[in-house]
């Protein structure tokens, strides 16, 4: 069986880590990564490979920074020979991102078979280019596997045919139960005792100049009572340089590898974030999370794990800050099925087909 995994931007990669090394256990299935090039600079994209142990990638179709139409519709016409070439039984998709939607259209056109790791997480946000890339990977999907009962109840709504379905886990709570123990030799320098954490990088958020002059003030007010580490995105950094305002008080770093990231997570008093996939972390962690958004994907996070919802409020911000300073931050429980298992379960669902298949074929030769 051959399997072709699509990934290209910084949160598959954590994803298609703990899948590929899980089928590799397996006989009889071979490999190939595919890389879209959506993230390329070294602190987005190598770094990673090298941390999560996958090998470099096969093909890395070079797409780069676009907008959304132009890269995703460069994905495309770059994938589609790749994809010819190597006819796959499967082509794995990951998350959210323009490669994720880009390849599942891609593999559907050709009537190669899709599977979607990630599966029916909704915001019901249409504004969100995430959202629409959701939307149309699931309805494209021909297996989709689902972190938690929330996306199942979505896709249900959507008429996706059940069988198709699978809550299989968080597969990204995979590499983190792998990492974390080693993730302490990763701490970056001169971290205080007490922090918090801090991540940027939505368009909503940081392409509003107004509002990010407005958050990094009431970060930096924040910061005299509690360091604030923000390891900034490019595009962050850059709308930041625009704005020329004071980020001092505030300690920026440049995007870090997966394992300091981690670490930091792991020991921060709080974070404040607009990321998907941090949202879920914490709430693994047992951290309280404040995620600068009207909305989530992730339900879960806020309906069991340690995850607010604060919006565009700095005063929300604030308030939420005080209270994990006064020892009265949210608690929270790890959600079922967030267990380190999930690239297990999947590779299951991927043999049980195979053998279908196999037995379907034996039958259909005799
Ligand atoms: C993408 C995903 C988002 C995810 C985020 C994680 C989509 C629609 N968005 O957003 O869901 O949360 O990745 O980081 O797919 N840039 C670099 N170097 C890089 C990559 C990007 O400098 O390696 C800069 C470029 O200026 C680029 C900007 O960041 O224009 C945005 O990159 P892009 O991949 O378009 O979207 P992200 O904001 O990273």
């Amino acid at each position: 069986m051959l399997v072709l995994h699509v990934v290209g931007a910084r949160p598959n990669f954590m994803k298609a880590a703990p899948l590929f090394r899980e089928l590799q256990k397996h006989s009889g299935i071979r490999q190939v990564l595919i890389h879209t090039g959506q993230h390329y600079d070294v602190n987005m994209s190598d770094v990673f490979f090298q941390q999560l142990r996958i090998p470099a990638p096969d093909v890395n179709l070079q797409v780069s920074s676009k907008t959304h139409a132009q890269q995703t519709a460069e994905i495309m016409s770059r994938l589609e020979g790749v994809v010819l070439e190597h006819r796959p039984d499967w082509v794995l998709v990951y998350g959210d991102v323009n490669s994720t939607a880009a390849a599942a259209l891609v593999c559907a056109k050709l009537q190669v078979r899709v599977a979607h790791v990630e599966a029916g997480l909704r915001s019901y946000d249409r504004s969100m280019p995430e959202e629409l890339n959701r939307l149309v990977t699931d309805q494209l999907s021909d297996l989709l596997f689902t972190p938690s009962e929330d996306a199942n109840r979505n896709l249900a709504r959507e008429g996706i045919p059940a069988e198709k379905v699978h809550l299989v886990g968080n597969i990204m709570i995979d590499t983190l139960i792998e990492m974390l123990p080693e993730s302490g030799k990763h701490m970056p320098a001169d971290v205080p005792p007490r922090f918090g954490l801090v991540t940027l990088h939505r368009p909503s958020n940081v392409d509003d100049p107004h509002w990010l002059r407005e958050m990094l003030a009431e970060l930096h007010h924040i910061a005299s009572e509690l360091p604030i580490i923000f390891p900034v995105h490019p595009r962050t950094r850059e709308r930041i340089a625009q704005l020329r305002a004071g980020s001092n008080g505030l300690r920026l770093l440049d995007p870090l590898p997966y394992l300091s990231f981690l670490a930091l997570q792991q020991r921060a008093s709080i974070v404040v974030t607009d990321s998907g996939g941090i949202q879920e972390e914490t709430t693994y962690l047992g951290v309280p999370c404040l995620t600068v958004r009207d909305n989530t994907e992730r339900p879960i996070t806020i309906d069991e794990g340690t995850n607010v919802l604060v919006g565009r409020s700095p005063k929300r911000i604030r308030e939420e800050i005080e209270q994990v300073l006064a020892g009265k931050a949210k608690q929270g429980r790890i959600p079922a099925l967030w267990d380190g298992k999930t690239s297990q379960r999947i590779a299951s669902v991927l043999m049980r087909d195979r053998a279908r298949a196999a037995r379907a074929g034996s039958l259909g030769s005799a």
